[in-house]
C-alpha cells in the first residue's frame, strides 16, 4: 500500500494589526514583497518540500480574495483547498478547523508571513517530510529571540527542554520559526489544548505537548539560511529590499512557485509559457519565459 502523501497548512489570516492602518482593508499575507504576494513565499516552501495537497486557512472575507490570486492550483501541478478562520483564536487552531481536510495524513503548517532561504533548503525540507514520527521545528538564531517561540537548550543545542512564548527573558537566542512537520496525532492533541492567557490556542503549548512525550525533532538552521518574518512595516521592507537584492544580483527568483512546480515537472512548458505569458509586462514574467527556453 502507498504510504499516505504528506498535506500542507497554510495559514494566511490573523488582524495584521502590526501593519494598519495598510492592513485595514487587505489581508496581510497579500501584501507585496517586492514583486511577489508574500503568501508567495511560504507556498514556496511547502512545494520544495514535495507537498502538493494544500489547505489554505484565512479569515471568511478574504477567502475570495486568496482564491483570486492562488486560483485552485492546477496552474502549478496542486491542489489547493480553502478554509476560514472565523477569529484569530490561535496558530494551533489550525489542527482544529483542518482535521476533516487532512484525513489522518501527516502534515505541514507554514505561516503566511514566514520566508526561507538558502541553498540545501529543498534537501532539509525533504528530509523533515520523510520523517513521519512526531514533530519537527527549525530554531533559527536571532538577535530579538523574545518576539517569538524560543528554544531552552539541554546540555548542548541538540536536546531541546521547552519552548516558551515570546519570554521576556529568553533562555536562548534561538527563535522557533513559523514552519512546523507533524505526525498525524496533531488534531487530537491540539483538541486537549487549553487557550493562553491571552485566549489563543498556542502552537508553543502544542510543540510542548510533543516534547513531553519526547517526539519533538529540532533542526537548527545555520548561518548559510535565511528566515524572516514580514509582519510589521520594517521587516516587510527588510524582506524586501532582501529578494531584491538577491534577485537582482544573482538573476534567479526567490518564492516563485512556477518555477518550483516546472522543475518538479508537475507542470510542462505549455503550461509555464502560459503563466509567463500572463505576466508579460513583467521581470517575473519574463523570467518564466527564460526558464521555459533554458529547460
Ligand atoms: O514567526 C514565528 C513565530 O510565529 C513563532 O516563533 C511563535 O512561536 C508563534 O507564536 C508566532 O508568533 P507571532 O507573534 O508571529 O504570531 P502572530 O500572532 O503574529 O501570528 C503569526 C501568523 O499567523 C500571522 O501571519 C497571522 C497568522 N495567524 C495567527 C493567529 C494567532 C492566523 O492566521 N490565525 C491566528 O489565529
Amino acid at each position: 500500500m502507498n504510504k499516505k502523501e504528506r498535506k500542507g497548512i497554510l495559514l494566511s489570516g490573523g488582524l495584521g494589526s502590526r501593519l494598519f492602518p495598510i492592513t485595514k482593508g487587505l489581508s496581510k499575507q497579500l501584501m507585496p514583497i517586492y514583486d511577489k504576494p508574500m503568501v508567495y513565499f511560504p507556498l514556496s516552501v511547502l512545494m520544495l518540500a514535495g507537498i502538493r495537497d494544500i489547505a489554505l486557512i484565512t479569515n471568511p472575507e478574504n477567502i475570495g480574495l486568496y482564491k483570486k490570486v492562488l486560483e485552485d492550483g492546477s496552474q502549478w501541478g496542486i491542489n489547493l483547498t480553502y478554509l476560514s478562520q472565523p477569529s484569530p483564536d490561535g496558530i494551533a487552531q489550525a489542527y482544529i478547523l483542518a482535521e476533516d481536510f487532512l484525513k489522518g495524513s501527516t502534515s505541514a503548517l507554514i505561516l503566511g508571513d514566514n520566508l526561507f532561504y538558502g541553498d540545501k533548503l529543498s534537501d532539509l525540507l525533504i528530509k523533515a517530510n520523510n520523517n513521519e514520527h512526531g514533530a519537527t521545528i527549525f530554531g533559527y538564531r536571532v538577535s530579538n529571540p523574545s518576539e517569538y517561540g524560543v528554544i531552552r537548550y539541554g546540555e548542548n543545542e541538540n536536546i531541546a527542554l521547552e519552548i516558551q512564548e515570546k519570554p521576556a527573558k529568553p533562555p536562548s537566542n534561538y527563535a522557533v520559526s513559523g514552519l512546523y512537520f507533524f505526525d498525524n496525532d496533531v488534531c487530537e492533541k491540539a483538541k486537549n489544548l487549553k487557550p493562553s492567557k491571552r485566549g489563543e490556542l498556542e502552537i508553543t503549548c502544542l510543540l510542548n505537548s510533543y516534547l513531553r512525550d519526547h517526539n519533538l525533532n529540532v533542526i537548527n538552521m545555520g548561518r548559510g539560511y535565511t528566515w524572516l518574518d514580514t509582519g510589521t512595516h520594517e521587516s516587510l521592507l527588510d524582506a524586501g529590499n532582501f529578494v531584491r537584492t538577491i534577485q537582482k544580483r544573482q538573476g534567479l527568483h526567490i518564492g516563485s512557485p512556477d518555477e518550483i512546480s516546472y522543475q518538479k515537472g508537475w507542470i510542462d512548458k505549455e503550461q509555464l509559457i502560459k503563466r509567463a505569458n500572463l505576466f508579460d509586462k513583467t521581470s517575473y514574467g519574463k523570467y518564466l519565459e527564460q526558464i521555459s527556453l533554458d529547460f
